[in-house]
């Protein structure tokens, strides 16, 4: 089912129709996002930043808020948010990513101050640069930025889809039921050199 999750409407409506063909919702995994143009904060346009805040923040906030609701009635469930190394750390050219995806660490840690009690578990993850499509066409655009990324990390590589779902099948699942409200970085190391 495809959803534009910057419209809370569609975000109800794909929660809703879960819950009528499936009964109740036990993970989500509240990943969508765009990192944006990549330019200094002061070359960003005003729409710009709306764009990204609505899709990374509001987007994740929307699901986070349909969705919780169901597994909270239904005795509980596990939710997984993406930030970023850049929502643990202060980087530049991303001042409106980084917003958001600090945004989504408040989110993770106070949704789980207020509904652990009711079987709720939510963390984050905080991947580092991470060979997928996103990133692939956001150093096209910038490529001395790979270079850069790549010497600051210490594994000098970046990570890959596989090792980040990894993780995030580990901390949805019960085998991680005693871990909650955690960021968790999966970076080779870089935000830990920082
Ligand atoms: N790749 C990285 O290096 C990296 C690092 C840290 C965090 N992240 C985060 O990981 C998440 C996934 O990014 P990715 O690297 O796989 O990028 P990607 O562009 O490959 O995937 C992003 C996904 O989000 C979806 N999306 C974008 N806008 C949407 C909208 N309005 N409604 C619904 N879906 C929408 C896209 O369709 C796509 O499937 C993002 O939240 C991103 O900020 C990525």
């Amino acid at each position: 089912m495809k959803a534009d999750v910057s419209k809370p409407e569609e975000v109800k409506n794909y929660v809703d129709q879960t819950v009528d063909r499936f009964g109740t919702i036990d993970y989500f995994f509240n990943n969508a996002g765009i990192s944006g143009s990549g330019k200094f904060f002061l070359d960003s346009t005003i729409e710009e930043i709306n764009q990204i805040v609505g899709i990374n923040l509001l987007g994740a906030l929307y699901g986070a808020r349909y969705v919780s609701e169901v597994m909270v009635k239904n005795g509980g469930g596990s939710i997984v948010n993406t930030s970023s190394s850049a929502g643990v750390i202060g980087q530049d050219s991303v001042v409106t990513y980084s917003a958001t995806k600090h945004g989504i660490v408040g989110l993770t840690k106070s949704l789980v101050a207020e509904y652990a009690k009711d079987g709720l578990r939510v963390n984050a993850i905080a991947p580092g640069p991470t060979e997928t499509p996103m990133v692939k066409a956001f150093y096209e655009a910038n490529p001395e930025m790979k270079a850069n990324a790549t010497r600051g990390i210490p594994q000098k590589r970046l990570g890959t889809p596989e090792e980040v779902a990894e993780l995030v099948t580990f901390l949805l699942t019960s085998k991680a039921e005693y871990i909650n409200g955690e960021v968790i970085r999966i970076d080779g190391g870089f935000t830990n050199t920082k």
